[in-house]
């Protein structure tokens, strides 16, 4: 028997460094024990062979990054199961991409319950305000269901760096004093202030955060169990945010679930349930969370934009920011209803680089757009619309699959793979950025032409 002693719950490293010595070594999986904590109290003798350097040796990147995630799952068994792992896809490396293999579905789903938890923390964690000699400060407490604070801890730097705040759970606290993250014990939710603070900015944030489209399944309310709503005074505001979203989400609803195929509504839904959990290129780390498409699911006419912005990443749902207002705009002066029409972006995180308090859009690179199309492919798949229209060259790329000039394919019909047809226009945000009035107006008027071109399409 081998023992493998990891620092902490979430040692992804340690882990890898120790299976890499044991596989290295040809230790079995039953031959291991795997503990977390001190150094390991010597019952089994050997514990050499995990400090030797072993020979690296290839893994597939996707069993890295399965592994990643795993490794924060709460389950004791977890890094045994990830070891038993790597040896079978040592021994048949394509073994990874088996989704029928139960010990590799098992661990799936494990990953998905962590991105889900670390989903959660993000939206529900509740700040109290308190005063302290520093001035003012924040803490809040939370029940994770996994081993995802200190994964989750660049996230809340990010998206409050100029406050001071602690966040307090049963495993460990983190420190934010606007320049310095520091890590300290396991807490009670007795240490954390108690009372009903409602600051208008936390209302703010929450109501920001709630995201309507996901009313259709209830996926919103479930994801949210009472464990948390304790913690949040602000789920007073959810009777008037529901009675809100449901009232314009009705006629939606309505439309999609009368179209033929209703059961597209649900593959929808349970594809954009799984998408809220994407992890598939690193923009999940630093967004606040994944901007899905929307519009009903027996749409004819879809339309793509590049990424969320700013207000887009904070409110859930795409263009809802200036970009959006100029789209509005645009279909309404071409006859197209937008609530009839479905609304995505060819990346579905915010990707942004902090500066003093703002986040500045960047432009997302080959990798995020091709990590990302498998979403819009799903969602093209479901939706199956005689139109899309590709708003700007991410979008277009992402469309086509290759790099495209919007000035060369613009304003003419492509016939897309897999049915239906493609209209390449200019992105709304352009049309923001063009200082000379005139000019504006002239290319507002071309972007108009170019939407009410591709609605005739339809007949
Ligand atoms: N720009 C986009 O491309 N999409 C949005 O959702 C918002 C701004």
């Amino acid at each position: 028997m081998r023992v493998a002693t990891l620092a902490t719950e979430d040692d992804f490293d340690g882990w890898r460094d120790a299976a890499r010595n044991l596989a290295a070594a040809g230790v079995p999986a039953d031959q291991v024990v795997w503990q977390v904590g001190e150094r390991p109290i010597d019952l089994f003798g050997d514990e050499a062979l995990l400090e030797s350097d072993a020979p690296a040796f290839h893994v597939p990147r996707a069993f890295v990054d399965l592994a990643r995630s795993v490794v924060l799952h709460a389950d004791p068994q977890r890094f045994s199961l990830l070891y038993a792992a790597l040896l079978r896809i040592l021994a048949e490396p394509r073994l990874i991409d088996d989704r029928a293999d139960p010990h590799l579905r098992r661990l799936d789903e494990m990953a998905k319950a962590v991105r889900r938890d670390v989903h959660k923390m993000r939206a529900f964690l509740r700040f109290r305000e308190i005063a302290d000699d520093g001035g003012e400060s924040y803490v809040a407490w939370f029940e994770p269901e996994h081993h995802i604070v200190r994964e989750n801890a660049r996230f809340f730097v990010n998206r409050f760096t100029t406050m001071r705040w602690s966040i307090l759970t049963l495993e460990l606290s983190l420190h934010w004093d606007g320049a310095t993250l520091a890590e300290g014990p396991g807490a009670t939710k007795a240490d954390a202030p108690e009372g009903d603070p409602i600051e208008a900015v936390w209302k703010t944030y929450y109501a920001s955060i709630f995201n309507p489209a996901r009313l259709k399944t209830g996926a919103m309310l479930k994801e949210m169990p009472r464990k948390y709503w304790k913690n949040m005074p602000e789920t007073a505001l959810i009777g008037e945010l529901v009675a809100g979203a449901q009232a314009r989400e009705v006629a939606m609803i309505d439309k999609a679930r009368a179209a033929p195929g209703g059961n597209s509504d649900a593959a929808w839904a349970a594809l954009r349930d799984e998408a809220m959990g994407c992890t598939r290129c690193d923009l999940f780390r630093h967004a606040s969370q994944t901007v899905f498409g929307e519009g009903p699911v027996d749409a004819r006419m879809m339309f793509v934009g590049e990424q969320p912005g700013d207000l887009e990443d904070l409110a859930g749902r795409p263009f809802v920011g200036p970009a959006g207002q100029v789209f509005d705009r645009a279909i309404a002066d071409a006859g197209i209803d937008r609530t009839g029409v479905y609304v995505t972006n060819a990346v579905k995180h915010f990707k942004f680089e902090p500066r003093g308090k703002r986040r500045i859009h960047a432009k997302p690179d080959a990798g995020e757009v091709t990590a990302c199309r498998w979403w819009i492919e799903q969602e093209r798949a479901i939706i199956r619309p005689d139109v899309t229209v590709a708003l700007g060259a991410t979008a277009a790329r992402s469309l086509l699959g290759k790099v495209v000039t919007v000035g060369r394919e613009r304003g003419r019909p492509i016939t897309l793979d897999g049915g239906g047809t493609a209209w390449i226009t200019v992105h709304p945000s352009y049309l923001l950025r063009i200082p000379e009035k005139d000019r504006a107006e002239e290319e507002y008027a071309r972007f108009v032409d170019d939407l009410k071109a591709a609605a005739a399409m339809l007949g």
